[in-house]
């Protein structure tokens, strides 16, 4: 972990979007694409207009979780056959927007690094017909992954306590650090078997990022480890439809009261 921080003068410029909130991790299977549909339902019954992005290329899976059969994904958005416009679809039972990946598609998961651009510019585009736009990104430090962040004002990196979460959550922070210095990096501590240990693995991650990045991380909230929600994913429902008021809905909720204070 002892790299220092080299600023890139190539870097993104200032995203100053803070509306477009990216949820990313390092580490696989911490919780990203559960948060960002929780988060994305919190916020639809708050009456805030959102849409929430598949930006899991390869791998996309918001629709399993949520038990969709999108009619439209990214897929013929890519194909050339539809406009990102056009593959919105409303989740009626809760109310966001989602754009739907598809799962498996290897072509997606290799788009080079401009129509990755292109791709953002769009989501900016639509960002002002919504009051929040999440992008729910994949696994991983490759640029495919990294590039999908610099729309976003926000970039929620998500770890559990485990080493291997922790270091890989601290490349991802050094990474985009270095890319995009002004965007604005939260911490989310999922899965925590107390509010206590979620602290703890906090503090450790604060740790590294001021001794090698001289970056403090804000802590952007703990999300306690709870039984119902591997038992929504396993009915494909999302958690406010069944425990609106379980201890990790209680979590999201409290994040979402932090996401408008200031950077
Ligand atoms: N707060 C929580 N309490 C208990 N289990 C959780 C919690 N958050 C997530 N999980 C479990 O973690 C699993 C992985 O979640 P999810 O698929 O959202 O992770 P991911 O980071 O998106 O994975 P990938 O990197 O593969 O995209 C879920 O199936 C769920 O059972
Ligand atoms: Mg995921």
């Amino acid at each position: 972990m002892n790299v220092s921080p080299m600023i890139d003068p190539n870097a993104a410029p200032a995203p100053s979007d803070r509306r477009i909130i990216a949820v990313a991790s390092g580490k696989g299977g911490v919780g990203k694409t559960w948060l960002a549909i929780t988060l994305a339902q919190t916020l639809a019954r708050q009456g805030r207009r959102t849409l929430l992005f598949d930006g899991d290329l390869g791998l996309a899976n918001v629709d399993i979780q949520l038990g969709l059969m999108p009619d439209t994904d990214l897929q013929s958005v890519f194909s050339g056959q539809m406009a990102l416009t056009d593959v919105i679809q409303t989740h009626e039972p809760t109310g966001f927007d989602i754009i739907a990946g598809r799962s498996g598609a290897g072509g997606l998961a290799r788009l080079p690094i401009e129509r990755l651009d292109a791709l953002g510019e769009r989501l900016v585009n639509l960002a002002p017909a919504y009051d929040h736009v999440l992008i729910d990104l994949g696994a991983g430090i490759e640029t495919t992954v990294r590039r999908l962040v610099r729309p976003a004002g926000t970039v929620l990196v998500v770890t559990n306590e485990e080493p291997t979460s922790l270091t890989d959550a601290y490349a991802f922070i050094k990474l985009t650090v270095r890319d995009q210095p002004a965007t604005d990096i939260r911490i989310v501590v999922n899965m925590a078997p107390s509010k206590g240990a979620g602290e703890h693995a906090y503090r450790t991650l604060v740790k590294a990022c001021e001794n090698f990045l001289k970056f403090t991380p804000k802590l952007a909230g703990i999300v306690r480890r709870d039984a119902r929600v591997p038992d929504c994913i396993r009915h494909q429902m999302p958690l406010l439809s069944r425990f609106p008021n379980c201890e990790a809905a209680e979590d999201v909720a409290a994040i979402v009261q932090g996401l408008s204070d200031p950077p």
